[in-house]
């Protein structure tokens, strides 16, 4: 609260570019504790980010209420010979001292270096990439998707494996913090209650990106994220708690958590908040090969059907839940699914990623007969996930792949056009990646679930890891990359299982 009051005042006392250096504090130790970042790779722009939090989880980050200057250049060479632009950001106390820098006028397809200088002390350099020009050459594209990283549960091992991986993005599709602490077995601790205040997920972001795991792949490569529920509150759907709290109080709450959010990535200045407001569907193209569509299908949804007596929030209902099938209810939101329409309309890429929080496959989660679904997935929302599905079909946009997470689980799937109906045709893949860090179900739980459903093609519940993607213009290559454990940082890592999706053969094949 205090830094917010004080960013008012300070800021319009002072305009930022007439502060003088002179004038800015010295910093006897690194105030760059939560390292640095890059995101959202256009083929000639890219996002740098840092922030400025001498005592990350104090507070303020440990800073006074002023602005402060922060210079920042980027490089074409590892060792800063060649400075291909430099400049000075502002970073102010209502922003928690975050700067994002969005730069222009780069080339595509380039590898950059850049790093941060405040108060006398220099940030690490981080490495960053653009994308292939529009229109450019197939060429290759390769990413790590990751997904659900409670910090108590496990070391962000994985993110270790990935450095060596060469990659030229990373995709995180949500669960990127808990707001709350579960689980048995815990390596290391919150160290505080749930977050409901803004200084509570800044605090909550700071411990995160304090692990130097997480650090070194922010540093090493792009990245483009979206959210799923525990950015905010578990199952949380658009105004609507899991407490059933009165809206108005769930949106400041939910304000404070996506102001964290952005403080703490590097989104582009377009994704700035508005209150319990922030668009983080986009569009970004690699070249003529990939079209990456990040989808929000948690700020515009419509509540859980048939919740639990109480409460609002998940639930697992049989067809009696007729309100499971009304289709006036919506996972993405009318304009999200508008503009996706159209997204998918224009696409000319040769592939086209779905990134999203949740699992769009048919899961009948009831062994035997009759159905059982859960209600927090698009088994939610079955009329919604037709139209979508519908929309790839009617389309025709080339090659959609769904990459998912949610269910610290790995799971492989046909999507038939009507999901439910095993026998209509398959329209696209799915490649839900596994946990970072959180603890999953057991494997009797998700052999279960392949036994009745034969469009899940692979499922496996018992290790962390993530999905690391090949894709040119001869396939989709998806490695499910697991690690031996999380409980020591400095674990192995193995191949779990390839599958590989061709053009024109929608469906993935194990390889
Ligand atoms: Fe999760």
């Amino acid at each position: 609260m205090l830094a917010g009051l004080a960013a008012a005042g300070v800021a319009a006392a002072v305009p930022a570019r007439l502060l003088r250096a002179a004038e800015a504090p010295r910093f006897r130790t690194s105030p760059f504790t939560l390292g640095v970042a890059s995101g959202y790779p256009g083929p000639r722009s890219i996002v740098l980010w840092t922030r400025i939090a001498p005592q990350p989880l104090a507070p303020g980050g440990g800073m006074a209420a002023e602005v402060v200057p922060v210079e920042w250049e980027i490089a074409s060479d590892e060792a800063f010979r060649r400075i291909v632009q430099r400049g000075t950001a502002y970073a102010e106390p209502g922003w928690a001292h975050s700067v994002h820098v969005e730069l222009t006028g780069l080339e595509p397809a380039t590898w950059y270096w850049y790093r941060f200088t405040a108060g006398g002390q220099r940030s690490e350099a981080g490495r960053t990439r653009t994308a292939p020009a529009t229109g450019a050459e197939a060429g290759r594209l390769r990413m790590a998707v990751a997904s659900c990283q409670q910090y108590e549960h496990g070391y962000y091992v994985a993110y270790r494996h990935m450095l060596d991986d060469d990659l030229d993005l990373v995709v995180h599709v949500g669960d990127y913090i808990y707001e709350l602490s579960w689980g048995s077995n815990l390596v290391r601790h919150h160290g505080a209650p749930e977050c409901h205040t803004l200084d509570d997920y800044r605090a909550r972001y700071a411990l995160y990106r304090g692990d130097r795991d997480l650090q070194a792949a922010h540093a090493a490569y792009p990245w483009m994220v979206t959210w799923d529920d525990h950015e905010v509150e578990n199952d949380y759907a658009n105004d609507t708690s899991e407490e059933n709290d009165d809206p108005a109080l769930f949106l400041a709450r939910r304000a404070a958590a996506y102001k964290a959010y952005y403080e703490h990535m590097p989104l582009p200045r377009r994704m700035v908040p508005f209150g319990p407001n922030l668009r983080l569907h986009c569009a970004q193209a690699f070249g003529g090969l990939v079209n990456l569509l990040m989808l929000d299908e948690r700020q515009y949804r419509s509540p859980q059907a048939c919740p639990r007596a109480g409460r609002r929030g998940a639930n697992r209902v049989t067809n009696n839940c007729t309100e499971l099938f009304d289709p006036s209810r919506t996972k993405l939101g009318e304009r999200q699914e508008q503009w996706l329409a159209a997204e998918l309309a224009a696409s000319k890429a040769q592939w086209t990623l779905l990134a999203q929080g949740t699992v769009m496959a048919y899961v009948d989660e009831q062994p035997g007969p009759g159905e059982q679904f859960w209600t927090d997935g698009w088994n939610g929302y079955p009329v919604a996930r037709d139209r979508l599905l519908g929309t790839l079909a009617t389309t025709g946009v080339a090659n959609p792949v769904v990459l998912s997470g949610d269910i610290h689980a790995f799971l492989v799937a046909n999507l038939n056009q009507r999901a439910a109906d095993l026998g209509s045709p398959i329209v696209a893949s799915e490649f839900t990646t596994t946990s970072i860090s959180s603890q999953g179900a057991p494997q009797k739980a998700v052999d279960e679930r392949m036994s009745s459903n034969p469009n899940l093609l692979f499922a496996s519940a018992e290790r962390r890891g993530y999905l690391l993607l090949d894709v040119d213009n001869k396939r989709l290559q998806a490695q499910l990359v697991a690690m031996e454990s999380v409980s020591r940082p400095e674990a192995g890592r193995s191949l779990l299982a390839t599958f590989v999706v061709e053009p024109g053969k929608p469906g993935p094949v194990r390889a």
